[in-house]
């Protein structure tokens, strides 16, 4: 994919300017409304790692998407793929109809998943992904007749989407604090594995911290193992901050889940297709769960969509075994779009190019350079901690006058209006996602302009 774009900001900016109604009218997600509307930030355009902003700037994307559009922005063949999908079949649904695509995409990434994984639920996002793999987990055990084990078990500073079940399992407190009392019950969160004393400016996994998945033990001793279904974890957490697992902990997990027959869910909504270059993290550190959750990098973004991958047990236990008649729906869930036409056409295309392009290799090789350019500022006066996993990258900066956040939103808006780069900032951590096959001169100079930023920013 070309990293210029010519043709990109050549409209008339006028063109492209939105009312301050219009501006208004979108209540937007996870983000600082009313000061994002008084200069706000939109974008019109994008091709290949550049986007093109309403003021007719070429910005470049150092988020690639939302963690999510590897191999760059507008790619042709997945175009293509779309078009030709929307012209031959549009829709249909699969509640008691299927389309074609969508069962050949289960097949490509069930291919993808450790082996054994080889079932496959289509949602149209991470969240979901999420809350189906959970009701899986409770329903798996139901059919065992393990009738007793509906706990759940996440991490602390654990990001699993926005939805209800998402939040329960998640370890992020202003994303439940107004909903406490809705929450589900029976959620149990073991402790985060971050402790900048012990691991600041670690490249890669930190040595320091296996031992704290032993609370997973206590939280067995104390409820009873019998009386939970399973443990949801990202196998390296991304939205939070980038906490890479310590040496020797998913390893552990995996032992303590085995051990007391609950189920591991790995939600590699980040992780999954070629961000730890792998197909999944759990091929990476070689440790297999039960389920896997993915959305984002599996249509490159183009199209919603996101999957929970199962491995045969489950599902030969849920549907195979299933103790109804034939006839009768083995698992009540589903979405109206689940497996839908369009994006599994997306989906079919991006897998495509990830095997033609050697995607997964292609980010394997970036991560020595994305590692040295992260790390180039662990003596910087602002920067108290840089951690980074695979092209999952945070610099963490000390915070302003008690003001929590400040620096990091201000570091953002800076790069995009001064020095045209796109990073994300999560309170005062400034994350950083690349282009699996971004190139390496567009990372140097982006995190010479970052640098530029830090040198002056208050
Ligand atoms: C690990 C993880 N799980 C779930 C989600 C939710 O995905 P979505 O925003 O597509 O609902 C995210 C989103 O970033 C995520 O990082």
């Amino acid at each position: 994919m070309g990293s210029t774009v010519e043709s990109l900001c050549q409209n008339d900016p006028n063109e492209t300017a939105l009312s301050q109604r219009q501006l208004d009218a979108f209540w937007m997600p996870f983000t600082s409304n009313r000061d994002f509307k008084q200069q706000p930030r939109v974008i019109v355009g994008a091709k290949g790692h550049f986007y093109k902003s309403a003021d007719g700037r070429q910005v470049y994307d150092l988020f690639s998407g939302l963690w999510s559009s590897g191999i760059g922005h507008g790619h042709p063949k997945i175009v293509e793929a779309i078009a030709k999908q929307a012209s031959e079949l549009d829709y249909c649904m699969s509640f008691q109809l299927g389309n074609d695509k969508a069962f050949l995409l289960a097949d490509r990434l069930a291919g993808l998943a450790p082996e054994g994984m080889d079932h496959v639920f289509f949602t149209n996002s991470g969240s979901e992904a999420v809350d189906t793999a959970l009701k899986i987990a409770l329903a798996y055990h139901q059919a065992n007749g393990d009738f007793s084990r509906v706990g759940l078990v996440g991490r602390e500073r654990g990001y699993h989407g926005a939805n209800f079940g998402g939040i329960s399992v998640g370890g992020i407190m202003p994303n439940r604090q107004l909903y406490q009392g809705n929450l589900l019950p029976r959620v149990y969160h073991i402790p985060t594995t971050y402790d900048r004393e012990h691991q600041a400016f670690t490249d890669g996994q930190p040595q320091w911290g296996s031992h704290l998945v032993e609370e997973l033990e206590k939280i067995c001793r104390v409820n009873g193992s019998h009386n939970i279904a399973a443990v949801i974890v990202e196998p390296a957490a991304g939205s939070t901050g980038i906490l890479p697992p310590p040496i020797g902990y998913l390893e552990r997990l995996r032992e303590i889940c085995t051990k007391h027959g609950i189920l591991l869910i790995f939600d590699e909504v980040i992780t999954g297709l070629g961000r730890v270059g792998d197909s999944f993290a759990a091929q990476r550190m070689q440790v297999i769960p039960d389920i896997i959750t993915t959305a984002k990098s599996l249509t490159n973004s183009m199209v919603p969509m996101g999957a929970a991958i199962v491995n045969k047990k489950i599902y030969q236990t849920i549907v195979d075994d299933s103790r109804s008649d034939n006839r009768n729906v083995e698992f009540f869930h589903g979405y109206t779009y689940s497996g839908h036409p369009i994006a599994a056409a997306a989906g079919l295309a991006t897998l495509d190019i990830f095997e033609q392009e050697g995607t997964f290799e292609t980010a394997r090789e970036l991560e020595t350079l994305f590692s040295e350019l992260l790390h180039s500022f662990d003596d910087h006066p602002k920067v108290i901690d840089v951690r980074n996993f695979g092209l999952m990258g945070a610099i963490e900066l000390e915070t302003r006058d008690n003001q929590l956040g400040a620096r990091g939103l201000e570091t953002h808006k800076r790069c995009f209006w001064e020095q045209n780069v796109v990073l994300r900032n999560s309170s005062d951590i400034l994350q950083f996602s690349p282009f699996l096959n971004a190139k390496p001169e567009d990372l140097e100079r982006s995190f010479s302009a970052i640098k530029k930023v830090l040198d002056t920013i208050e």
